[in-house]
């Protein structure tokens, strides 16, 4: 008897079946109204007692091994009629993971935040809706000043007050008002100008300006400072030259150029054939900004320098349209790939 049980165990171990009907015939064989293990259940009582508990152990091991093969079989060929029904194939490898890549915007501000932070520059950052006295009138351009008019402003509703800024100066006019001089900052960000978009401009844009204050400060610092970044950025054999040029919140004020990297200055389409590109605008900050901002002027002057990142990124990348940035073609964002 204890035998037949044993033999029954290893023949429910050995059991496979390919379809459901299969699964069936082997539970009604087994755990059935008239299977086999009621059969044996009805015959434990005729068991001679000093058996009775050998007896009982594999009759118990057989009904649970019993079910959990007819469990275990049904939930397999579900699984494969499932996958089989809906046309998947469970067992094909997924698809891999598309890993994204940093913007090149985003790339190259890091790399000019890295060479001015070796310098002691830290970040600072304001808001991209401003008021008149951020954007505008702590930069020495009162009312009605015409310089207003170099910056075609997005204004807010019907209030002048509210304006999409249109320069990161507005950050640094914040910066000189929270903290005590010298001050040394970076004011990375996206502005805004009521431009045509074409190739070379945009309406949205992103700029990183640099304030440095301290006693003594002097152009020549400036320079060095330019000079400085321009070789870390293109490469060592970079020449900077440095032009007049007016802006209201400085003074003297220069546009900085950089020999060309793409032609090495012998003349191409970048350049214009004149061996040099502009990369940004700069000056000594105007005492009567300093003055606005609660820093002593007569005590402390300071350096101001102004770049487009945009600008930045298609002369490093040779880049030709300025729309590319913000189309977000994948194709073109997946060219670049430094972290
Ligand atoms: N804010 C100027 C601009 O947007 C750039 C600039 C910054 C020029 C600092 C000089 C000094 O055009």
């Amino acid at each position: 008897m204890l035998n037949k049980i044993k033999e029954l165990i290893v023949e429910v171990e050995k059991f496979q079946a390919d379809s459901a009907e299969s699964v069936e015939q082997f539970r009604i064989k087994f755990l059935g109204k008239k299977g086999v293990l009621n059969d044996l259940f009805l015959a434990f009582k005729d068991v001679p007692n000093q058996e009775k508990k050998a007896f009982g152990q594999n009759l118990n091991e057989l009904k649970t091994k019993a079910q959990e093969k007819v469990d275990a079989l049904k939930e397999s060929l579900e699984q494969k009629e499932e996958s089989a029904g809906s046309g998947l194939d469970l067992t094909m490898s997924a698809e891999p993971m598309r890993l994204g890549s940093r913007h090149p915007l985003s790339i190259v501000k890091n790399e000019i935040v890295e060479i001015f932070a070796r310098l002691g520059f830290t970040i600072s950052e304001g808001p991209e809706i401003e008021d008149d006295w951020h954007n505008f009138s702590a930069l020495n351009l009162p009312e009605e000043h015409p310089a207003r008019d170099m910056q075609d402003t997005f204004f807010i509703q019907t209030d002048p007050d509210v304006l999409l800024r249109t320069h990161t100066s507005s950050v640094q006019v914040r910066f000189m008002e929270k903290n005590e001089a010298p001050i040394r900052t970076l004011s990375p960000g996206r502005v805004f100008r009521n431009e045509d978009i074409s190739a070379r401009a945009h309406c949205i844009f992103h700029q990183i300006e640099g304030l440095y204050i301290d006693e003594n400060v002097s152009f020549a610092d400036l320079k060095q400072t330019l000079l400085h970044f321009a070789q870390e950025f293109f490469g060592k054999e970079t020449k900077i030259r440095l032009r007049p040029s007016y802006f209201p919140f400085t003074e003297p004020s220069a546009e900085v150029d950089i020999s060309c990297n793409i032609c090495k200055s012998k003349g191409c389409n970048i350049c214009k054939y004149t061996g040099w590109v502009e990369i940004l605008g700069c000056g000594m900050v105007d005492p009567n900004v300093l003055d606005n901002c609660g820093i002593d002027s007569k005590k402390y002057s300071g350096f101001a320098f102004g770049m487009g990142i945009e600008r930045i990124t298609m002369l490093k990348y040779q880049i030709k349209d300025l729309r590319m940035f913000f189309e977000n073609d994948v194709r073109f964002l997946e060219q670049f790939t430094k972290a």
